[in-house]
């Protein structure tokens, strides 16, 4: 892995907290619920792995897998699906998981494909929430933090497919990712 460019912008013990906050919230929420956790891949794995250990309640989780990046820092605002969720969500209380909304476009996108397959309840969690370049109305009912704006590496997160294992997240120094662009 490439040496880190960047600072740290929230450490482990801090995205610790904030995850267990959450996990609790969605557990008093959820109670008595059929709960189908609905996780984006690749960038929500750990965010999800550390939440769903800390829920309290009964629940199940599935995985889709959306693209909508190539290697660079903007969205190329096509989202695909290549891989979609596997269990029926009809009827029952969907919450999608997310690592960070930052257009939008990503989740308001497979939101609405799954509102019509007519879940009981549909909700989202993003870990982080970057409103900087926002182009949808869409918003995350759970949300761990909110970040001003630049690329957020670690804890699942990546840039070009790096990074996603620090624990800790960081903030790219602009240096490192400005002036790449993506038509993937
Ligand atoms: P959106 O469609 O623009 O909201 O982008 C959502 C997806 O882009 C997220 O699920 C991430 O995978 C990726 N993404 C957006 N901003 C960042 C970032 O700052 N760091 C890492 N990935 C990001
Ligand atoms: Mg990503």
């Amino acid at each position: 892995m490439n040496e880190i460019k960047g600072s740290i912008l929230f450490d482990r013990s801090k995205i610790n907290g904030r995850v267990r906050e959450l996990a609790d919230e969605i557990s008093r929420d959820y109670e008595g619920k059929d709960l189908v956790i609905v996780a984006i891949l690749k960038g929500a794995f750990i965010f999800l792995a550390d939440l769903t250990r800390n829920l309290s309640i009964p629940h199940v989780v599935d995985f889709a897998r959306l693209a909508s990046y190539g290697s660079g820092t903007e969205s190329t605002g096509i989202v695909e699906i290549k891989k979609d969720i596997e269990v029926p969500v009809h009827g029952r209380d969907v919450l999608i998981i997310e690592d960070i909304v930052d257009t939008g476009i990503t989740i308001a996108f497979f939101a609405e494909r799954l509102r019509k397959r007519n879940p009981r309840s549909l909700r989202s969690c993003t870990l982080l929430d970057k409103k900087e370049r926002r182009q949808t109305d869409f918003q995350p009912d759970y949300v761990g933090f909110n970040v001003e704006k630049g690329f957020i590496v670690g804890y699942g997160l990546d840039y070009d497919d790096q990074y996603r294992c620090l624990p800790d997240i960081y903030a790219l120094d602009e240096a490192a990712y400005s002036g790449v662009k993506s038509d993937s």
